[in-house]
């Protein structure tokens, strides 16, 4: 059995802007397995976010393939990339883009209450999720008293 978690085939991708055009992706392949760390490298403007991006189906490639596991995240609908993007995928922006008002906790609970898991689970879990990164005398704090 592969244990090719994610995976990019051939993307192609250019911005234009007037009659200007930049080609930011130029046939990007590689592969991740499970347990594999990848840090993606490169000077400002090389195209890191707009990779990231594509991979995570929330922009679109002009050609190529993203898998996510089995699934082709290409060819899947907007509703069934945000359910992947629910419960395969986590990140860290360089802006946080929490919710202003809606505390350390609640803004946690969130994303596992809309992909289904019971209130009280969720809780639990999130609580556990904050202690675990030092977070446990802030929980009720909203994320302007965070630092
Ligand atoms: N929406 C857009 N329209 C036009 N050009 C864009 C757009 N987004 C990005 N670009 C251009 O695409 C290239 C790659 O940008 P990208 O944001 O992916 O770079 P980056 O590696 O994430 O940079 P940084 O390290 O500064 O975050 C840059 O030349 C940028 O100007
Ligand atoms: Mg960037």
């Amino acid at each position: 059995m592969s244990d090719v978690v994610l995976q990019a085939i051939g993307l192609r991708k250019s911005y234009t802007q007037g009659r200007s055009s930049v080609e930011v992706l130029k046939d990007v392949n590689f592969q991740v397995n499970a347990g594999e760390r990848v840090a993606v490298v490169g000077r400002s403007g090389s195209g890191k976010s707009t990779l990231l991006h594509v991979l995570a189906g929330l922009d679109d490639a002009d050609e190529g393939t993203v898998l996510v596991g089995d699934v082709d995240l290409s060819a899947a609908s907007q509703a069934q990339r945000a359910k992947i993007r629910n419960s395969s995928m986590g990140f860290v922006y360089q802006f946080h883009h929490l919710l202003p008002e809606f505390t350390a906790l609640e803004n946690v609970v969130m994303p596992l209450r809309l992909g289904g898991v019971a209130v009280d689970v969720a809780k639990r879990q999130s609580r556990e999720l904050l202690v675990a990164v030092g977070l446990e005398q802030r929980l009720e704090h909203r994320p302007s008293a965070l630092s």
